[in-house]
């Protein structure tokens, strides 16, 4: 079964051909550089780009496969959660395609495709097992109960853990998306110089980010205010300990409290080296096995909806041509239902 993916939900247009769980292309071509200059992604230049790029993202996902548009089955594309007139550019590209090539279309949540991204190198994955969604807009603890049916155990009530790492990175000077920079710098410093709050550590399965940022930032301020020097490299390692100490915590928990034994990490955060060291090490102590996708596969990439968009079609979760761009929507949300 091979699947045309289209994702453009934020600031990379990427375009993949799917075979099954199988990559045979991966396009991505991002705006990183463009969005750099404002500290963070424009919405309406995110737009434009798109339509600029799109049509030879697809050329070149079709030619690196080697395949013709006539020997595609299904056409999957991001319909939301994201920037409204960036996920409309994708889903125009997939409804003109679907229509003229006369295939049929489905639309996948974003989240359910950062999930869905652990099948691509992991053949043996399979649903149930719990997934831990950490990107610049989401921060879910999510029980897969199947390739197509989720259940939210815990989310972030205010700041999505990419975001934290994104604005304390604009804090110590590091130029957008921070998370990788932070990552890199925090290499270099001590994680137990500083202590910031553990907010919500022990309580329930929920996440909160919003006091850790704030934090950060009174500890910068408060040190520029008495002419003390900050060592940013300890900031960034303290503030990379205290998230990573709540992220492995909740999902270690649950997974031990509820008997599971199979977790994963998706989305941008579980680029994190930290994170993935301290999951890896602490999945090894409590006897669970833990999946994650290779760093291309864990920011946005069409690849990820392919293979989601392919379970779906499985099942026969498919749209039409009323697929509407949807800003916010749940995960576990089906397509159908989905209009606004
Ligand atoms: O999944 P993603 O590409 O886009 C969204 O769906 O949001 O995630 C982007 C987020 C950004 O906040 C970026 O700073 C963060 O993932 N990120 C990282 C790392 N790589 C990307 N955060 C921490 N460490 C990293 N290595
Ligand atoms: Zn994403």
């Amino acid at each position: 079964m091979k699947v045309l993916a289209i994702e453009t939900s934020c600031d990379e247009t990427s375009v993949a051909i799917v075979n099954g769980r199988e990559v045979l292309s991966n396009i991505i071509d991002t705006q990183i550089e463009k969005h750099k200059i404002f500290g963070g992604v424009v919405p309406e230049i995110a737009s434009r780009m798109h339509i600029e790029k799109i049509n030879y993202c697809i050329k070149e996902a079709l030619q690196t496969a080697n395949i013709k548009l006539n020997d595609i089955d299904i056409i999957a594309v991001t319909y939301g959660p994201g920037l409204v007139g960036a996920l409309l550019v994708g889903l125009s590209a997939a409804k003109a395609i679907a229509f003229m090539a006369d295939k049929p279309l489905v639309g996948v949540h974003h989240i359910e495709g950062h999930i869905a991204a652990n099948y691509l190198e992991h053949p043996t994955l399979e649903p149930p097992f719990l997934c831990l969604v950490v990107s610049g807009g989401h921060t879910h603890l999510v029980n897969v109960l199947s390739y197509t049916e989720f259940d939210i155990v815990g989310k972030t009530k205010d700041d999505a853990v990419g975001e934290a790492y994104d604005k304390v990175a604009r804090t110590i000077g590091l130029k957008y998306p921070g998370g990788p920079k932070v990552d890199e710098l925090a290499k270099l410093g001590d994680p137990n110089s500083i202590q910031f709050p553990k907010a919500m550590i022990n309580t329930g399965y929920d996440f909160s980010f919003s006091g850790i940022k704030s934090a950060v930032l009174n500890y910068v301020n408060s040190a520029t205010m008495k002419q003390q020097t900050i060592n940013n490299a300890d900031v960034a390692a303290s503030f990379q300990k205290t998230v990573v100490d709540i992220l492995t915590h909740k999902t270690i928990k649950y997974a031990t409290e509820h008997n599971i034994k199979n977790i994963a990490i998706a989305g941008g955060v579980a680029a994190n080296s930290t994170l993935r060291m301290q999951m890896k090490e602490l999945a090894e102590e409590n006897g669970l096995t833990l999946y994650y996708p290779s760093l291309k596969y864990c920011t946005d990439n069409a690849a990820m909806i392919g293979v989601q968009g392919y379970y779906q079609y499985k099942e026969s979760i498919t749209s039409n041509m009323r697929l509407n761009a949807i800003a916010n929507i749940a995960v576990g949300t089906k397509p159908s239902t989905g209009f606004n």
